[in-house]
């Protein structure tokens, strides 16, 4: 348990080994709990460091390997401790003293090597001073990716717009909320009143982004009168492709947070929802996101069923259908910047085969004239355009179609089939196809 008194140095080193040794996925590790456990400087300085640590670890390692002796004899926390150590002195104002101290003092705890640390840390100041570490050229180090991932881009991209997928693969995110359309302008005064610098975005209409310390922002936020979820806006226009009218009834074959279920609720006003998850834990995340936000839904019916979508047994047909697959993730790397590491090429054929079940599935519940969304965070053709041809070809009755908003114009990559990406649109990387009965 953390206690506010806790050295988020230590923190820091305990959730990059669960991260990089253990596989374990950063956003179920370090959440808003967690860091409510800090001091407001502590908090962000826990943040920086973690976030720093994993969109530089190549580069990081790679300055650090001539340092070593016996990199082998060295446990995971101390390599972490030492990576967390040499980002503050490359990127961050910590004076060196006191990065070099700090790292001694942890390793001290952990019962690991503070001499080795100590050594180490002494030669790479005296090799490279404040701001002097070398470039490297090299875009899987300088960008921290795996290259079979850059690989695939070049291939598809091209160098130069591949470095810009990097680029913003590496930056901040915006902190984007989706709010009812028809309250966006009160929702941006409000919380400009409150002092925070918040925007409309270029494409949702119902998207919202803020500028400010996240937790100062959500507390806010919970004191408005206002409808809101946390949501980026690409998640939010797969909602908008649905194109939502009054009273329908849609389903949702992989609902678990709820973000693409609540705004499509919001965006119907009135209707049923039937909402699909199989994860026990997910699905509680599901019914609580429902929960908080019901009293600003009261005529839309949402029922949420604990159940895997292949178990799914009903005679009931739809009039929208959204399946927002699992997937590789690839398209959210700015924000879970320890994706990278865990993906891998054969996972991405893995998930393509039961996307392309998933989806022989959900065609099965559509109404003759319904609108089936598919959708993945996913940048790979695999996960995205390859699936739809594949199922296009295989499903003669099914067609692709354009939406009818005109902000989808820049993501049309052919009829009905769409990509959103950060280096392009300032959104999470998304692909969505918009599906109909001919
Ligand atoms: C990409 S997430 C969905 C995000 C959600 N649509 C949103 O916008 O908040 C995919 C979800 O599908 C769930 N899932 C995976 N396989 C499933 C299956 N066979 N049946 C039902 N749900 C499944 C996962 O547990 C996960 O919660």
């Amino acid at each position: 348990m953390v206690s506010k008194s806790q050295n988020p140095r230590k923190v820091a080193v305990d959730i990059l080994n669960n991260v990089l040794y253990k596989k374990k996925s950063l956003k179920y590790l370090f959440t808003e709990k967690l860091l409510s456990n800090f001091k407001d400087i502590d908090k962000a300085f826990l943040t920086e460091i973690i976030y720093g640590v994993l969109r530089n670890l190549y580069y990081i390692d790679w300055l650090l390997e001539i340092f070593f002796k016996d990199k082998e004899k060295l446990s995971p926390f101390t390599i972490n401790n030492l990576r967390i150590a040499i980002y503050q002195l490359i990127f961050m104002r910590v004076p060196d003293y006191a990065a070099v101290n700090e790292a001694v003092n942890i390793e001290k705890i952990f019962g690991g090597k503070p001499t080795v640390v100590n050594g180490i840390l002494r030669n790479f100041l005296r090799k490279y001073s404040k701001g002097s570490a070398p470039e490297c050229q090299n875009l899987s180090i300088k960008y921290s990716h795996p290259q079979w991932l850059i690989d695939r881009w070049i291939k598809r991209f091209g160098v130069e717009e591949t470095k810009n997928i990097l680029k913003a693969n590496n930056e901040k995110p915006p902190f984007t909320i989706a709010v009812k359309p028809q309250e966006r302008g009160a929702v941006i005064d409000y919380l400009t009143k409150k002092g925070f610098l918040a925007k409309a975005t270029s494409y949702s209409p119902a998207a919202v982004t803020i500028e400010g310390q996240i937790q100062n922002i959500l507390k806010t936020l919970h004191e408005s009168p206002f409808f809101w979820i946390v949501q980026d806006e690409a998640s939010q226009l797969v909602c908008f492709l649905l194109e939502p009218k009054e009273g329908i009834s849609v389903l949702d074959l992989c609902a678990s947070p709820g973000g693409k279920t609540i705004l499509t609720a919001v965006l119907m006003e009135r209707g049923k929802i039937l909402s699909i998850e199989k994860d026990k834990g997910r699905f509680k995340t599901l019914k609580d996101n429902i929960l908080r936000v019901k009293k600003f839904l009261p005529k839309v019916e949402i029922e949420a069923h604990l159940i895997d979508l292949f178990k799914l047994n009903i005679k009931e047909s739809f009039d929208g259908i959204i399946l927002d697959a699992p997937c590789s993730s690839t398209g959210v790397i700015r924000r879970n910047p320890d994706v990278r590491y865990r993906v891998t090429e054969e996972e991405i054929f893995r998930l393509s085969n039961i996307q392309m079940k998933m989806l022989e599935k959900a065609s099965k519940f559509l109404k003759r004239d319904g609108i089936l969304i598919y959708s993945v965070c996913s940048t790979e053709p695999e996960e995205g355009e390859f699936l739809i041809d594949k199922f296009l070809q295989k499903h003669k009755e099914f067609i692709s179609i354009n939406s009818v908003y005109p902000f989808f114009e820049s993501f049309y990559l052919k009829k009905g089939i769409l990509r959103s990406f950060p280096h392009k649109h300032g959104t999470d990387g998304f692909f969505m196809v918009r599906l109909s009965l001919r």
